[in-house]
């Protein structure tokens, strides 16, 4: 029979990058939900505070960081910091990303851009990684999961009037989501030999703060909808499960994995 305490994350300590809002909130709180106390990291001071004030109104601890994930140093500060307040860490979900702007690949400014988002997106992943790691090789137990996208499968079709709209953020976004992805096989290999356990998910169409563009244009809502097997988006707390099992004790054969959560849009 399935023992669904393997669910619990009784006395956990947890980390979630980019939890002041959107995904990385919706699993901050279903974290406390089964247990975990669970520090917030972000650079949205005033909505990570407030997720932390609803994870102290489910009886759980919890701090707010702010933290740039793109700095290996500010990384290493924010892991300690965690740490020190927490009383340890065993779960990790680094989830902060940004989409980029849409700016032409022939623009002048677009190696710039290039820069930002894989900075964003996928050094901050590796840095992330690397030093929750160095918690939790000692105690022998993690469970790492990162935010990567479907968008790290397939480039998604966003266009208008024929013509694609994306540039830059479909560009280096999808290049750096595929490399978390790839981070995360990679170190899934490296860190099960000391009981860490290393996983992603790939959302789909979220409705999220970072999506917004989309909710308020017509145009690119009918794509996604109609381009979606379930024809309708997603809500930040339809990945929550996913997580839920990826970071407790559900998932002890499961490592290397990336989960897509998304409509089955990678399904056409
Ligand atoms: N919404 C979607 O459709 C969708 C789809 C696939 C993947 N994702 C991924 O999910 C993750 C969460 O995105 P979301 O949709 O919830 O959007 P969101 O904008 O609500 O959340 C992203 C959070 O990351 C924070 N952040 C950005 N840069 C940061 C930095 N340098 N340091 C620390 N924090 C930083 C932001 O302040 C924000 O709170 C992202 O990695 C995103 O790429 C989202």
């Amino acid at each position: 029979m399935t023992d669904l305490s393997r669910f619990e994350l009784t006395n956990r300590k947890a980390l979630v990058t980019g939890a002041a809002g959107g995904i990385g909130k919706a699993s901050a709180l279903a974290m406390a939900k089964a247990g975990a106390d669970v520090a917030i990291i972000d650079l949205k001071e005033k909505m990570g505070r407030e997720t932390v004030e609803e994870i102290r109104a489910l009886g759980r601890k919890s701090t707010y960081i702010h933290c740039d994930v793109s700095d290996p140093e500010q990384v290493t500060e924010m892991v300690k910091e965690v740490v020190g307040t927490l009383g340890g860490l065993h779960i990790a979900h680094n989830n902060a990303g940004i989409a980029g702007d849409p700016i032409p690949l022939m623009d002048d400014s677009a190696v710039d851009e290039w820069k930002k988002v894989l900075n964003v997106d996928l050094f901050s992943v590796f840095y992330c990684c690397r030093e929750e790691a160095k918690h939790m090789i000692p105690q022998r137990y993690g469970k790492i999961v990162n935010t990567a996208s479907m968008s790290g499968t397939i480039v998604n079709c966003m266009e208008m009037d024929g013509v694609p709209v994306a540039g830059m953020a479909m560009i280096a976004y999808t290049t750096a989501k595929a490399g978390v992805k790839q981070l995360t096989k990679a170190l899934a290999a490296e860190l099960i030999q000391h009981n860490i356990y290393v996983n992603s998910i790939s959302p789909g169409y979220i409705i999220t703060p970072m999506t917004q563009i989309i909710q308020d244009t017509p145009e690119f809502l009918e794509v996604e909808n109609r381009t979606t097997p379930i024809h309708r988006q997603g809500e930040a707390e339809e990945m929550a499960g996913g997580v839920l099992y990826l970071v407790s004790d559900a998932s002890s054969y499961t490592t290397g994995h990336d989960l897509l959560m998304d409509g089955g849009h990678t399904v056409w």
